[in-house]
């Protein structure tokens, strides 16, 4: 009954010029490491379901690169959206369909864009949380402790006074805040009940279709309108139809910053969401002046505390540079502050 639902039809922005709408970091081997993100997430689940219960939904312009990176996937478990609407259409539509079929279904809804260092911790983790949605209807969260005012993630309140009787380490949220400015990640990040949400959601599929049916009814009104249609050959004409019409929000501020039964499961199995530069350069290997250098020709003189990424066989000199980005594929070339890498979304798009 234990199924895992991997998003993986992001577009990466703030990891622009390797990341792009034509192949998104979740389908590139960003750590160096043989595997694609995407595929590194399906490992991480090898021991905890087998692979029939596996979904991805992404969007149909990646149908191909995931059928390819995920041949043990089967491929009617790979739900292609005809366009982006962020993660909480995501979510209803795949949430909808596991249920036509399997209304008992207990589910873990993950990002394909992160690295897990110690696997096990988070098997134990997952598998604990879902003993615990089984049977309550609870939105769990995985919270990380939060090191740094980060303002690309979201924030959990937690309420540590008392652990929930049934499982000693998920405890009730008070609040929960979505990508919150630099001044108000700085304040929370100095109180020990503030974690990160990891973006790996927990719940039994009745848990996510009421609350989507509470706090985005017209969502919901979409996919109960798709019900005749899901396993049949009809279903991606019909998506293709409905879907565009879902309102483009994702799951945090659709869901979580508005539900009130919420928990949250702190663990720490060295989670990095590979979500921009600085996560990279952080994950990567440092020489001894804290550059990261992922690429085969590239040489520093006087350089300090940056990342240089290069895809080709292109050579790349820096001289005296200290806390920059500087990444080239194919005709693109960016060269941009650390501290300012939450731009590039916007550098990206325009
Ligand atoms: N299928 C599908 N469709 N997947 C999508 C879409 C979409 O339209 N948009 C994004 N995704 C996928 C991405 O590929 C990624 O794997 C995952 O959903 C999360 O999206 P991101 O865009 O990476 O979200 P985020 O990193 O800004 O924020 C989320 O994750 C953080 C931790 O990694 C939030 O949940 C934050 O609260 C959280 O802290
Ligand atoms: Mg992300």
């Amino acid at each position: 009954n234990n199924h895992i639902v991997i998003m993986a039809g992001g577009i990466g922005s703030r990891f622009w010029p390797m990341s792009t709408p034509q192949m998104p970091k979740q389908f590139i081997d960003v750590l160096g490491c043989g595997r694609t993100l995407l595929q590194l997430t399906v490992d991480r689940f090898q021991d905890i379901c087998p692979s029939e219960n596996i979904w991805v939904v992404t969007s149909v312009d990646y149908a191909d690169v995931v059928k390819e990176q995920l041949p043990s996937i089967p491929v009617d478990h790979i739900l292609l959206e005809p366009c982006r609407r962020n993660t909480a259409p995501c979510i209803a539509y795949v949430s909808w369909k596991i249920k036509a079929k399997n209304p008992k279904a207990n589910i873990v809804v993950t990002p394909s864009d992160h690295v897990v260092m110690d696997v096990r911790e988070f098997a134990r983790v997952i598998n604990s949380a879902m003993k615990f949605t089984a049977d309550s209807d609870a939105i769990v969260t995985l919270g990380m402790k939060a090191n740094r005012p980060e303002t690309g993630y979201g924030y959990i309140e937690a309420d540590l006074s008392m652990a929930c009787p049934s499982n000693k380490e998920i405890y009730r949220v008070d609040a929960f805040k979505e990508k919150p400015d630099l001044e108000v990640a700085r304040r929370y990040i100095q109180r020990k009940n503030y974690f990160w949400n990891a973006g790996i959601f927990i719940w039994n599929v009745n848990t996510i279709v009421n609350a989507l049916r509470v706090y985005q009814p017209p969502m919901a009104e979409v996919f109960e309108r798709m019900l005749p249609y899901f396993y049949t050959d009809k279903e991606q004409e019909m998506l293709n139809e409905l879907f565009p019409t879902c309102e483009n929000i994702s799951v945090d501020y659709a869901i979580m910053e508005k539900a009130e039964e919420i928990y949250v499961f702190p663990a720490s199995f060295g989670w990095s969401d590979l979500g921009t530069w600085g996560s990279l350069h952080e994950n990567s290997k440092k020489d001894a002046h804290n550059n990261a250098c992922i690429g085969n020709n590239i040489k520093l003189y006087e350089t300090r505390n940056c990342i240089i990424h290069t895809t080709q066989e292109k050579k790349v000199v820096v001289q005296g540079l200290d806390g920059y980005i500087v990444a080239e594929k194919n005709d693109k070339l960016l060269i941009c502050r650390l501290t300012e890498e939450q731009r590039i979304k916007d550098f990206a798009e325009e």
